[in-house]
């Protein structure tokens, strides 16, 4: 077993075993690469975006303990980019290598129920909600909680799948067989004013970095556009500070943490989820901040000193989605005219409707510039797709 103290580092040289290889594994690989580290990507789909950038592909699951041995074999410490991975095979794999951030938060953070109990029991207040194992649940869910309400099931969710809006009383026995689950959870339709979202980096020495709040638009409950810095009023920015730092502390962190926040007409900051690795509303900070998400994702696990957090200007992204390649791929060289918009596709096979395919980061002199530049080049770029005269 490789046990490791607050003074050991990963110095550039060391390999890193990474769990999973979409967008978000090849953005921090991007990061680490840079800064000389090795990277090896787990992953079962063949091609996946992190591969092209990694300096190698296992290609399989860690739930397969031949992969896990030959990760072990080949790596100095393990991360992850997404939490929907076999919590028993982490915890294995945590026996024998350092997995940063550890194999407990995930097991919360990857179960709705886990993760909604914890916040509970850890006094941070969220929408109201009630646990779902069976049809009889529902009917304490509708006396108790009531609708309009929003059925998660526990696992398994990301990018609004496995959600189903309730709207009647009647609609909820459907709703929970449409989820075709077995756990889920009952959440009080929360009328938010603003989403938003912190992100808080700490590493094994117990250094802790907070970026600033970016604020989320959600269409089809699919992160749309994010803005840094958010505009929020002061105590609600200190509040979620406070909330996501103390989220951190309690796990031991290693790593990145994103908490999602609601924040109420009547002023409550609620939180809505947590994700122990880097996050979608992140992605900004690869232009706009002094050290990127990813980079400082790399940083904590490392224990290296943590990097300054601060924005160097305001910034929007706007996420590329599936749809925009129908029914042809936009014209993308159209917003490299565009000063300050930054250009990233993560080469995925296949665009389908609700799939992340790329993002747009736009930076600006004031958030609303930043926003408006990035709008627009999106626009451009769905204009082009529709447009089918040859050029
Ligand atoms: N209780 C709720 N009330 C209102 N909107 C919600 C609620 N839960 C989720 N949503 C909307 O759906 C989005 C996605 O839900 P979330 O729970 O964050 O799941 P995912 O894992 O797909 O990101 C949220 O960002 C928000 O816009
Ligand atoms: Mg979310």
């Amino acid at each position: 077993m490789t046990a490791a103290y607050p003074y050991t580092i990963w110095e550039p040289g060391a390999t890193i075993g990474v769990l999973g290889g979409g967008q978000l594994g090849r953005m921090f690989a991007m990061a680490a690469r840079r800064m000389g580290y090795r990277i090896r990507v787990v992953d079962p789909d063949p091609h996946p975006p992190a591969a092209a950038v990694a300096d190698e592909h296992l290609c399989g699951s860690v739930a397969d303990p031949d992969v896990r041995r030959r990760l072990i074999a080949s790596v100095d410490l393990v991360t992850y980019e997404f939490e929907h991975l076999p919590t028993e095979a982490v915890q294995e794999l945590s026996q024998h290598r350092p997995v940063y951030p550890g194999p407990e938060v995930l097991r919360i953070a990857q179960h709705r129920i886990l993760e909604k109990q914890f916040l509970a029991a850890a006094g941070i207040p969220t929408a109201r909600f009630w646990p779902i194992r069976s049809e009889q649940d529902i009917q304490a869910a509708l006396s108790q909680i009531g609708t309009p309400a929003v059925l998660k099931a526990a696992r398994h969710g990301y990018d609004g799948k496995g959600q189903v809006r309730v709207d009647q009383p009647d609609q909820a026995v459907e709703a929970f067989q449409q989820l075709r689950t077995s756990e889920a959870v009952w959440e009080a339709w929360v009328d938010f004013h603003t989403e938003f979202s912190v992100i808080v980096a700490r590493n094994l020495r117990g250094q802790m970095v907070t970026f600033p709040a970016v604020r989320n638009w959600h269409r089809r409950h699919i992160l749309d556009v994010s803005v840094a810095p958010a505009g929020l009023p002061e105590e609600a920015t200190r509040q979620a500070e406070a909330i996501a730092q103390s989220i951190a502390q309690h796990f031991r962190l290693v790593g990145l943490i994103c908490v999602e926040y609601f924040y109420t007409e009547d002023h409550q900051v609620l939180v809505n989820e947590i994700a122990p690795r880097p996050h979608n509303s992140g992605h900004l900070t690869i232009e706009a901040a002094v050290t990127s998400q990813f980079e400082q994702h790399l940083r904590a696990i490392c224990n290296l000193p943590l990097g300054t957090t601060q924005l160097r200007c305001p910034a929007a992204m706007a996420n590329l989605l599936g749809e925009l390649w129908i029914p042809q791929a936009p014209r993308f060289s159209l917003v490299c005219g565009i000063p300050g918009v930054y250009l990233h596709l993560y080469g995925k096979r296949g665009a389908t409707v609700g799939r992340k395919m790329g993002h747009l980061t736009a930076i600006g002199t004031s958030p609303a510039q930043a926003l408006r530049r990035v709008r627009r080049a999106r626009h451009l770029l769905q204009k082009s797709a529709c447009d089918t005269t040859p050029y």
